[in-house]
């Protein structure tokens, strides 16, 4: 591939960071740092595509976006060697979201689960933004031309769309690529999901059918990143199961979600695989593998919550992480901006 690998992720703040979150996207978020230059943002603009009872009003949206990024520090993400920064202060993205607003079909966005979702039946009275969200999270990412994004499961079709989007670009406007001296034509690299790890769809403690959700009426369904330890503790051990005893092979698993997704949650968060997990604790009752998960639980979270604390109590830091990542994200976004203009024919003062 012609291009060099960068990582971009976003997180929402749309409040009660949960397991889900931290296992499906902010682990792999700081493993990633190993090796490659990382972005990672908070998605504010995504945020406020949904009413404004739903996320809460100005005063929320700053506080979550500040837990958001405490979240990703206290989990251990560098902000001074990778960049961590919040969307809306980094005008390339809503930029960049309108000449692909003009690239993406409408057939395309129609075909989104997450809207149809989230829409749900009154989708004349879903915002447009809703609808153009998958857009602008191509934006995102291509407006780093960034190469691997991990995600959860639940991005998969999002992320297939943000190639799609940067394969017609590159199509649509090959000439002009080439002619600003891309001679193979290629403008926007097509984006990578990684989706990696045995948590790549934490279900909710409560329906194993169902997928861990900020918006799920239970608080009893998620773990939140800033429970305590008696509440984690607690939320586990009335987690529904049922009542077989634990199968030894992972091949059990199959058509029992509620097992499942606690053997995963376990190997995640032990960084040991489900094959590994069920080796200890087959043939056993769930209630001393649960016992052995909230202290699994407790010893990994408990942590990341005191020091989100410790963060957010000094809003100052938080915003001066923020701005100067902000800095460092809008120069290298200047760069794709310029060039996407000069490729679509803007006229722009040099
Ligand atoms: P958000 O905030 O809804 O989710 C953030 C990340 O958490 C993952 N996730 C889960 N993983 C496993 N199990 C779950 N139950 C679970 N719930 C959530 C999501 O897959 C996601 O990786 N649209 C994105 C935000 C975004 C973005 C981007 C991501 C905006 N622009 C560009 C990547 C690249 C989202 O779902 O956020």
């Amino acid at each position: 591939m012609p291009f060099v690998e960068r990582v971009f992720s976003g997180v929402q703040p749309t409040g009660n960071l949960h397991l889900g979150n931290y296992l499906g996207a902010i682990v792999n978020f700081v493993k990633m740092q190993e090796t490659h230059n990382c972005i990672y943002c908070v998605v504010d603009m995504h945020a406020i595509t949904q009413g404004v009872d739903v996320w809460g009003g100005p005063a929320e949206l700053a506080r979550n976006t500040r837990e958001v990024t405490a979240a990703f520090i206290a989990a251990g993400i560098d902000p001074r060697k990778h960049i961590v920064f919040n969307q809306s202060q980094v005008s390339g993205h809503a930029e960049l979201a309108w000449i692909f607003n003009c690239v993406a079909r409408m057939g395309w966005l129609g075909r989104m689960t997450q809207f149809k979702e989230k829409a749900g039946k009154d989708r004349e009275n879903a915002s447009v933004g809703l609808f153009d969200y998958p857009v602008l999270m191509a934006a995102d990412i291509l407006l780093y031309r960034a190469t691997h994004v991990p995600v959860g499961e639940d991005q998969k079709q999002h992320l297939e769309l943000s190639r799609d989007i940067a394969q017609k670009f590159n199509n649509d406007f090959g000439d002009s690529i080439r002619a600003q001296g891309a001679n193979d034509g290629l403008f926007f690299p097509l984006p990578e999901p990684l989706i990696t790890g045995p948590a790549t769809r934490v279900m909710s403690l409560r329906d194993g059918t169902k997928k861990m959700s900020k918006s799920d009426a239970s608080d009893n369904s998620r773990i939140n990143l800033t429970d305590d330890a008696d509440t984690i503790a607690q939320k586990i051990r009335k987690a529904k199961t049922d009542p077989e005893p634990l199968p030894s092979e992972e091949k059990g698993l199959e058509a029992r979600p509620e097992a499942d997704n606690l053997v995963g949650i376990f190997a995640a968060l032990a960084e040991r695989s489900k094959a590994e997990v069920l080796r200890e604790f087959g043939g056993g009752q769930f209630s001393s593998f649960k016992n052995a998960l909230a202290e699994l639980c407790v010893t990994k979270l408990a942590p990341i919550a005191g020091e989100m604390k410790r963060l957010v109590s000094d809003p100052g830091h938080i915003d001066s992480i923020l701005n100067d990542g902000s800095d460092r994200a809008r120069a290298l976004a200047q760069e794709t901006m310029n060039l996407s203009k000069d490729i679509v024919g803007f006229i722009r003062r040099r």
